[in-house]
Parts: structure tokens; C-alpha cells; sequence
């Protein structure tokens, strides 16, 4: 006799639901298995039970190969009509923007990128900020950072960067500050990107408290063809806050998942968190007279020439019901744009735009978007794709001849949408094909002004936390990383180098990196390594300079 089955249920639970398997069969006992006697041995058509644990086996899938910790929110995007004083329909014919007030239904992950599934959400790195908006035009995803610029310019460079971020490949211990100096020490793009990481910035207080940037360059397409040059940014509302490297030391030692239970906390209070998307512009062409390339993700562009227009507001409000199905599964990808928004050609943005859906179909499976999370929920579905693992459903347009499923046909299958506008657009683009990295690096100048735009706490802990990490790595990585904060910055370099005992003497007789050409001003730097003298960041403003408050992160 087992000890449940034969036990009927008691009046009190006789209103609770009945537990089944997967086929609608009702469970009668879920505590024993079925065997030949009650010592056992098993039996192999126990269905019920094999069923149960085989699911069980496969309850993980892959985790992101970057930012597997994360939380997603839901909430809705209210657009402002307008950009900034502009018309907005003089820039681009996206719907979602259009209208004054226009709610669009939002899900927003938040993530660091380096760490597993379960890591500490208060390590230092980069935090994701990934909006899908299910607009009536299809999906639009902003699949963007915290911080405003990247640590490289080309796509092909990202397996290496991360593989230096990831722990050590033999030993596995940890991430190790002598494999990621090593590989940014011959990377002097990523020094843009290092002032902010390694600054209080690259520990936000909470996922509430932090910028969204889409990093990015994209494409503004309106009804007369016509493109501009944009990119995106969330404005938190509640301010931005950070934390010091103890703080957080205090906050990860009884807690890995602080972020996300902030945010949820938040929620369950009816403290929704808001910010304000803006937009800065730039004329469709290679602006020859900017010492940086528009499409330059280790760049962010000066505010006082290229102003923020405000163009709608996103709030949330809502945690999801279930943290696999709608955190785990979500699939974000830069190729997901709806009409009226498009790429520039910025070689980041198309390499991360294969890597996306990649990767998806790996992680979740062909039929990803099928998936309620990823699907576009306000607008209608209608393809000729069919089959693959865990296909759900066939997506059926309305009155579509169901034994068509391909195109052309005359048979009442799917026909193609009207082109919205022009087809030819933007500036015509001549070249020869090659391998060369863009001819404006400038790699040290805007690093050099973040720094001395910096507030003086961060750059107290900038400096304390590059000496932590550097203090563990090589003489020569240590030098070569002093000798690229001279040319940034002399009170930087220096400053880092007291910490480490290395001085711009010490570093002088390096040779530029092979791999990189030296603009004429850099030569110029060079030649009087440590002697250069503040630069001039008179009237200069970046976006990731706001006010950044040093807070202790929420942790009840
Ligand atoms: C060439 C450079 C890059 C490549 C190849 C790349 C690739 C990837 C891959 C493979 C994932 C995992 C996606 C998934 O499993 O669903 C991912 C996630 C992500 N990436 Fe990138 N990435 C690149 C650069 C960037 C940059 C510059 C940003 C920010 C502007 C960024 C932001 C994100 C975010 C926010 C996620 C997490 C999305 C989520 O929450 O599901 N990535 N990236």
C-alpha cells in the first residue's frame, strides 16, 4: 500500500486544483514511483515518473555566453510626440513616436555582462539595458549598456575581450585583472571605456539608479527617404547613483541578488522607476570635420554640439510571473527595428547584429520567437516559416490558404506589403574591400576629458580601483597601462603610476603598439610624456557625466 494514493483528500483541499503530467492525465500519487513491491526494484514504464524527472534534466538551458545575470521588468514606453522642440516626423516615420502620449507596451532586462547566472550583481562591469517595445509595427529592441561607449570598435575583436573577462580557462578561479589588462594594454580603444568601468560607474547603486545608453550608432529614416544619424538614451529619473568597490564587497558578501530585488521590492511598493528617452542627431554623412568618427563606439558625442532631444518617457511597473519564461528566455537582438529606425554602417552594430539571433537559436532554440515574451504581441504574424524544434503554432494570416505556405502564389497565400517609402536612401557608399580600422581613433582624448570631467570621488576611486587590478598583473602590462594613461591624461597617469611605483620616465622608451598609428597630436603627447598640462574641457559636457550620487545600494 502506498502511503499517499490510497489516503482521499480531506474537505479543506477539496477545492484545490488538481496536479496532472503534461498529457492532462491527473497524478495520483507524486511521492513513490511505481515498483514491483514497495522495496522496489522499478519498473520502466512508470511514465508518469520518467516524464517528470527527464523534464527535470533538461530545466536548464544555456546560459547567456554574456550577461547571464540579469531581471526583466514590464511597463510601457509614452512618447512626447515630438524631438525636443522638433517635429518629430521630420526625422523618422517609426509609429511609436509619433503621437502625443502614444503608450507602448515595454520589456526591459537589466543585466551584468561577465558573470554566471547566479553572480553577484554588484560586481564591477557594465550593466545591460535592453528594451523591447511591442509596437504595432512589429518589435523594436534598443539592446544598449549603462555606460555610453564600448571597449571596442569591431566586432571581430568581442570573442577575445570577453574570453580576457571570463576566469582563466585552466584554473577557472575568478576573473583575472592580469588576462584583462594584458588584452586591453594592446587595445587602446578600451581606455574610454576603462575611466568608466573602473570609476564608481561601473557599480550602479541599483538597476534603477543607472543611465541606458543604445552606445550604438543608428539610422533615422522619415516618408521622404531622408536619414539621420542617432543615438540613444535613458535618463534615469530617480538619478544616478553608484557605489564604491567596499561598499559593494559589503553588500555581495550576504547578498549576490540585491539589483534585482530592489527593482522588485521597488515594484511591490508602487515606487515605479521612470526615464526619459533622448536622442541626440548627426547629419547622414562621415563629418570629416570631427576628430572622431560618427560611427565610433568608443566615442561619446560632445553635447554642446550635438544637444539631447527629449522624445518620450518609460516607465515600469510589473515583475514577470515566471523568471524563466520571461528572464531566461527573452531574447533581445540590434537587428530587431521597425520602419522609420535602420543601422548606420558602424562595424560593431552589424557584427552584433548576426551575433544576436545566433545565438538565440542556440540558447532557446529555432523557434525562439514563438516564445509569448519574444513575439510581437501588438502586431500580427504572418510567415512561411514552418517546423523546427518547438514549433507552437502556425502563424496563419488572416484568410491565408493554409496549403500555401510559400511565396509567390496565386493560390491565396501571403503577398508581400506595399513598400512604405523610398527604397533608395542614405548617402551612396564607394569602396575597396580591406581590413583596416577606421582612420580617426583619437583613442585618449575623450578618455582624457571623462577623467578630468570626472567628480572628484570618482576619480579617487577610479584611480584606487585601476591600482587594485593593476597592483595583480605583469611590469610590462603595469607600464604599458601607465604609459596609455600619460597620453590620456598626465594627472592620471601619474596618480596610477604612483600606485604602482612606476613613473613617466619609467614608461618613456616604450615604442607605440605596433598595431596602432599615433595621430599627430598623440605624437606630440608622446614626445613630452607627463609634461602635457590639463586638457581643455572649457564649456565641454558628456552625456555619462551627470551628476552621479555615491549611495550605499537599498538592501532590505
Ligand atoms: C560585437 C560586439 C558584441 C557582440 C558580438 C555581442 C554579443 C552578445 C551576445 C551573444 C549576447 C547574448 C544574447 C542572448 O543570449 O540572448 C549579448 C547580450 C547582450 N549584449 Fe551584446 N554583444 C556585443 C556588444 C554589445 C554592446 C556594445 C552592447 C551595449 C551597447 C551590448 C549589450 C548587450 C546586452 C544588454 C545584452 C543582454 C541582453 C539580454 O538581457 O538578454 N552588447 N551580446
Amino acid at each position: 500500500m502506498t502511503d499517499v494514493t490510497s489516503q482521499p483528500s480531506k474537505p479543506a483541499e477539496q477545492d484545490r486544483a488538481l496536479l496532472t503530467n503534461r498529457q492532462g492525465h491527473p497524478v495520483h500519487d507524486n511521492q513513490n514511483q511505481r515498483t514491483v513491491g514497495p522495496r522496489g526494484p522499478a519498473t520502466l514504464e512508470n511514465y508518469q515518473f520518467l516524464e517528470k524527472i527527464s523534464h527535470f534534466d533538461r530545466e536548464r538551458i544555456p546560459e547567456r555566453v554574456v550577461h547571464a545575470r540579469g531581471a526583466t521588468a514590464f511597463g510601457y514606453f509614452e512618447a512626447y510626440g515630438r524631438c525636443g522642440e522638433q517635429s518629430i516626423a521630420q526625422l523618422t516615420r517609426a509609429g511609436l513616436f509619433q503621437e502625443e502620449g502614444k503608450r507602448t507596451d515595454v520589456a526591459v532586462r537589466f543585466s551584468t555582462v561577465a558573470g554566471g547566472r547566479d553572480s553577484s550583481e554588484v560586481a564591477r562591469d557594465p550593466r545591460g539595458f535592453a528594451v523591447k517595445f511591442y509596437t504595432e509595427e512589429g518589435n523594436w529592441d534598443l539592446v544598449g549598456n549603462n555606460l555610453g561607449v564600448f571597449f571596442i570598435r569591431d566586432a571581430i575583436k568581442f570573442p577575445d575581450f570577453i574570453h580576457s573577462q571570463k576566469p582563466d580557462p585552466v584554473t577557472f578561479e575568478r576573473q583575472d585583472p592580469n588576462r584583462v589588462f594584458d588584452f586591453i594594454s594592446q587595445s587602446p580603444e578600451a581606455l574610454h571605456m576603462i575611466t568608466l568601468v573602473f570609476s564608481p560607474r561601473g557599480i550602479p547603486a541599483s538597476y534603477r539608479t543607472q543611465q541606458g545608453f543604445g552606445v550604438n550608432t543608428y539610422k533615422w529614416v522619415n516618408a521622404r527617404g531622408e536619414t539621420t544619424l542617432v543615438k540613444y538614451h535613458w535618463l534615469p529619473k530617480q538619478g544616478v547613483a553608484s557605489l564604491t568597490a567596499e561598499e559593494a564587497a559589503e553588500i555581495q558578501g550576504t547578498d549576490l541578488g540585491s539589483h534585482t530585488r530592489d527593482l522588485y521590492d521597488a515594484f511591490a511598493r508602487g515606487d515605479y522607476p521612470e526615464w526619459e528617452l533622448c536622442v541626440q542627431l548627426m547629419e547622414d554623412h562621415e563629418h570629416p570635420e570631427l576628430d572622431f568618427d560618427p560611427l565610433d563606439d568608443t566615442k561619446v558625442w560632445p553635447e554642446e554640439s550635438f544637444p539631447l532631444h527629449a522624445i518620450g518617457r518609460m516607465v515600469l511597473d510589473r515583475a514577470p510571473e515566471n523568471i524563466f519564461a520571461e528572464n531566461e528566455q527573452i531574447a533581445f537582438g540590434t537587428g530587431v527595428l521597425v520602419d522609420g529606425l535602420d543601422f548606420s554602417d558602424d562595424k560593431m552594430l552589424v557584427g552584433r547584429t548576426f551575433s544576436y539571433s545566433d545565438t538565440q537559436r542556440h540558447r532557446v532554440g529555432p523557434n525562439y520567437l514563438q516564445l509569448p515574451v519574444n513575439s510581437p504581441k501588438n502586431a500580427r504574424v504572418a510567415t512561411n516559416q514552418r517546423d523546427g524544434q518547438m514549433a507552437y503554432a502556425v502563424d496563419l494570416g488572416e484568410r491565408q490558404n493554409p496549403h500555401v505556405n510559400y511565396e509567390p502564389s496565386i493560390l491565396g497565400g501571403l503577398r508581400e506589403a506595399d513598400y512604405p517609402a523610398h527604397d533608395d536612401q542614405g548617402p551612396g557608399i564607394t569602396g575597396r574591400l580591406t581590413r583596416k580600422r577606421i582612420a580617426r581613433t583619437n583613442d585618449y582624448q575623450q578618455a582624457g576629458e571623462r577623467y578630468l570631467l570626472s567628480q572628484s570621488w570618482e576619480k579617487d576611486d577610479l584611480v584606487a580601483n585601476l591600482v587594485g587590478a593593476l597592483g595583480q598583473c605583469d611590469r610590462p602590462i603595469q607600464e604599458r597601462m601607465v604609459w596609455h594613461f600619460l597620453l590620456c591624461e598626465d594627472e592620471l597617469g601619474q596618480r596610477v603610476g604612483d600606485g604602482l611605483g612606476i613613473s613617466a620616465d619609467d614608461v618613456r622608451h616604450l615604442e607605440p603598439l605596433a598595431t596602432h598609428a599615433l595621430g599627430e597630436e598623440e605624437q606630440q603627447r608622446l614626445a613630452n610624456l607627463g609634461k602635457n598640462g590639463p586638457r581643455d574641457v572649457t564649456g565641454r559636457t558628456m552625456t555619462h557625466c551627470v551628476p552621479n550620487e555615491r549611495a550605499t545600494a537599498p538592501t532590505s
